[in-house]
């Protein structure tokens, strides 16, 4: 297994580009089933999740092959097996987004429970209740979810919660359903607006995305989508926070301000400037953060894919903070791991106070999610020595080449080989 060694201390200086968005990307992956011919999505990153979810389309007859300009063609004429197995939903949750548009174009789908995840329960039972509201019958059986309709009927449906992925594979199921279908209590997420104009451009109506009720009039046939990816907000506030961390200047082309305006308004709270410069976000991290409070919250709240990379930040801030995770409920797996680097960090269920410490100090740590790894390479950029982040494969599965975009910063990075 692959780790990745960082020797802190360096401030990051000069100019990133942000790659294509995995959370926009993966749904509109998943939304290509629901027309035949040949889509082509640019602009999409090179990631396992990218990579697992091309599988698993493979795994029931569509062709997807990188074109030589990097588009990801992916054509679903051929899908004939409409299942997702337990092999391949197990290492990625988001491969439930299938659920939906097999469901609505081919009247059947089988797909795998997703199963534990490490951040928390996440339940589909939204998605679930959703399309049966569209008239699917669902059942449980053998740990798979099977699905049937003749043709689904739009509905309304009320989330209990905003659910992103539940929003997203209503959005699909909608789309060739009959009739006019009512979402209320959306996730509003850009990547939700992102996969609306996705469909939009397939020849769906979808209208209301990025508010909290979606109405989508249903069509009877879609086309293929030509679409380039929106740039990838969570890695935009990782590169910022880098910066952040280590007192640098850093300008990050492509960031937009306005898919993640709570957190910047917390960075610059802690004493970034952060100011919207050409294509991009130039980052001036303070020589030591202040203290600041925040919760995560569905958007336009705080994002809890940037929790973990703050608190980094945080750890070396003047004063406490307080941090409130109200989206998942195991979220700060990363706390331990900040703590064998010298970090002070007291959890009491949902919250955790951050006393800032003037130094952190490398140690061998474990990845044990995504945005947690991200958090772990942030603080060994600030900690004093060389940290060794293992078990990197976690951040291969959302972060394209990190360590490459940091060490053209000046970090002192490099991925060991094992
Ligand atoms: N929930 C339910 N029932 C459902 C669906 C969700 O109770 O049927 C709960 C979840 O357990 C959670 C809350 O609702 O407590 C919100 O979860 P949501 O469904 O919005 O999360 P998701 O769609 O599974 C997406 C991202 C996550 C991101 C969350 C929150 C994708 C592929 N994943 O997950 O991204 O953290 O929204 O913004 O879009 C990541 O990239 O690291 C990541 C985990």
């Amino acid at each position: 297994m692959d780790a990745i060694e960082i020797t802190g201390g360096r401030p990051l200086r000069g100019e990133v580009a942000v790659s294509g968005s995995k959370n926009a990307t993966l749904p509109q992956i998943a939304a290509t089933l629901l027309a035949s011919g040949e889509s082509r999505l640019r602009g999409v990153p090179d990631l396992a999740d990218v990579r697992t979810l091309g599988r698993l389309l493979h795994h029931m007859g569509a062709k997807v092959e990188r074109a030589t300009d990097g588009s990801l063609m992916i054509d679903a004429s051929g899908v004939d097996r409409p299942e997702a197995p337990y092999e391949l939903v197990k290492t990625m949750r988001a491969s439930v987004l299938v659920l939906g548009p097999l469901l609505a174009r081919f009247g059947k789908a089988r797909v795998s429970l997703p199963g534990g995840c490490a951040i928390g329960a996440r339940p589909i039972d939204q998605h679930l209740k959703g399309l049966q509201a569209l008239g699917a019958k669902i059942e449980l059986a053998h740990g798979y979810v099977e699905a049937q309709a003749e043709r689904l009927r739009g509905a309304t449906v009320l989330f209990d919660l905003p659910t992103v992925t539940g929003t997203e594979n209503l959005m699909m199921a909608g789309a060739l359903a009959e009739g006019r279908t009512t979402l209320e209590n959306c996730a509003r997420e850009p990547e939700v607006t992102a996969l609306a104009e996705a469909l939009n451009a397939m020849g769906a109506r979808v209208l209301g995305a990025g508010s909290s009720v979606i109405t989508i009039e249903g069509v009877t046939s879609l086309r293929p989508m030509d679409i380039t990816a929106i740039p990838d907000r969570i890695e935009a506030g990782t590169l910022l926070a880098a910066a952040m961390i280590t007192a640098g200047d850093v300008l990050v082309r492509g960031a937009r301000a306005a898919d993640f305006d709570a957190a910047l308004a917390k960075m610059r709270e802690a004493g970034a400037r952060v100011t919207a410069e050409r294509d991009g976000l130039r980052i001036v991290g303070p020589e030591r953060p202040e203290a600041v409070d925040f919760i995560t919250a569905p958007f336009p709240g705080f994002p809890t894919d940037l929790q973990a990379q703050l608190m980094a930040c945080l750890s070396v801030a003047r004063g406490a903070s307080r941090v409130v995770e109200t989206v998942f409920e195991n979220r700060f797996m990363h706390v331990q791991e900040l703590s064998r680097m010298g970090a002070d960090i007291a959890i009491d269920g949902h919250t955790a106070v951050v006393r800032g410490v003037e130094k952190l100090s490398a140690a061998p740590v474990m990845a044990t999610d995504l945005r947690a790894s991200a958090s772990l390479v942030l603080a060994g950029l600030r900690a004093e020595g060389t940290t060794l982040v293992q078990r990197v494969y976690h951040l291969d599965r959302g972060y394209e080449s990190l360590e490459k975009k940091l060490s053209a910063l000046g970090a002192t990075v490099r991925r060991v080989k094992g």
